[in-house]
């Protein structure tokens, strides 16, 4: 959905859904366009007026606030120096590669930007893009634009034939703009898998610019690229076996990346035989997978997870981004 985001008087509740990464994680970060899905796992900020020169508190604690780094900087541009209560659920585990701060940061900034009047649904991912990068670090747009947009998107420095654009995001670091763009959503149960290993985005993002360094480095970043093309006709063909086998050889691309571990490599072995692909999904070094099962299968790839010591989650993709609820 491309709707704006209405003006709202606190209290307010806004939602914001996860992601996985089908294609072109970590590519992104070098430019390379990469292919996001929107997941029905979402997180719920629910937003009221703190007490008068007070702290702002999440979850009831002031020190839970303090240390949060995306509420800190969103409150720093959007708060107007007002101590605001939130009270925070989500049904993404923290630090699993599924867009947990993404949509934290877009629900977030949904509910803060209408408290202020309102916002268009570009401004939004801005906002939300800036913050997240703010508070991270590193990093591309593609977790908030997810967060935002819903849907299946691509998010690079450049479109991809098949997606139809949705806006572009000015660079954080003075580099050229992204450009975010929609691809229908084939309709697909998607099983993600949660090793239980929580991942460092930033430490991983870093080691993987050391290994870019080496003289492969670019062939790798444009043969990660080129899968996420052709990932993209597959997705819009409908074509589940083509989809699949992009997902395995964007996988051989990401050991190769060297974002592996164990226990990603336990899951993906796990489910080799009732998925069409698999791969590692976000970050890595830890993390989730992202599976597509051959069809009727879905059941038995979030077991064979579930049995290798995993959590599964069987999913669709979420048709619409960061919204206020009723
Ligand atoms: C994190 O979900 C995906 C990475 O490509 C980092 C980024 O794009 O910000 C690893």
């Amino acid at each position: 959905m491309n709707d704006a985001i209405p003006p709202a008087r606190a209290p307010l509740r806004a939602r914001a859904p996860g992601k996985a990464i089908l294609f072109g994680e970590h590519a992104v970060v070098f430019g390379r366009t990469a292919v996001v899905l929107a997941l029905e796992l979402g997180t719920e900020v629910a937003i009221d007026e703190g007490a008068p020169g007070g702290e702002s508190t999440y979850n009831g604690s002031a020190e839970a606030a303090r240390s949060n780094p995306y509420l800190q900087e969103a409150l720093r541009s959007h708060s107007a120096g007002h101590a605001l209560a939130l009270n925070v659920r989500s049904d993404i585990p923290k630090a699993s590669g599924l867009g947990s701060s993404a949509a934290f940061t877009a629900a977030l900034m949904a509910g803060l930007l209408s408290l202020q009047g309102g916002s268009s649904r570009a401004r939004l991912a801005e906002e939300s893009f800036r913050t997240e990068r703010g508070a991270q670090g590193v990093g591309s747009p593609v977790d908030t634009s997810a967060a935002v947009a819903g849907g299946v998107l691509t998010v690079g420095h450049q479109g991809l034939p098949g997606a139809t654009a949705l806006w572009s995001l000015p660079a954080v670091d003075g580099g050229p703009p992204w450009s975010v763009g929609r691809v229908p959503d084939p309709g697909w149960t998607w099983v993600v898998g949660y090793t239980g290993v929580p991942k460092d985005t930033a430490t991983v993002v870093r080691r993987v610019g050391e290994r870019v360094k080496r003289p492969d480095g670019e062939r790798l970043l444009d043969e990660i690229a080129h899968v996420a093309v052709e990932g993209v006709e597959a997705l819009r063909a409908k074509d589940r076996a083509a989809v699949g086998r992009a997902m395995k050889e964007n996988q051989r691309l990401l050991v190769d990346l060297g974002i592996s571990h164990p226990r990603l490599e336990e899951l993906l072995a796990s489910i080799d035989r009732y998925a069409l692909g698999a791969k590692i999904t976000g970050a890595g070094g830890g993390g989730s997978v992202v599976a597509l099962p051959r069809e009727g299968e879905e059941v038995l790839v979030g077991r064979a997870i579930s049995h290798a010591g995993g959590v599964p989650f069987l999913v669709r993709v979420a048709p619409s981004g960061a919204a206020l609820e009723a």
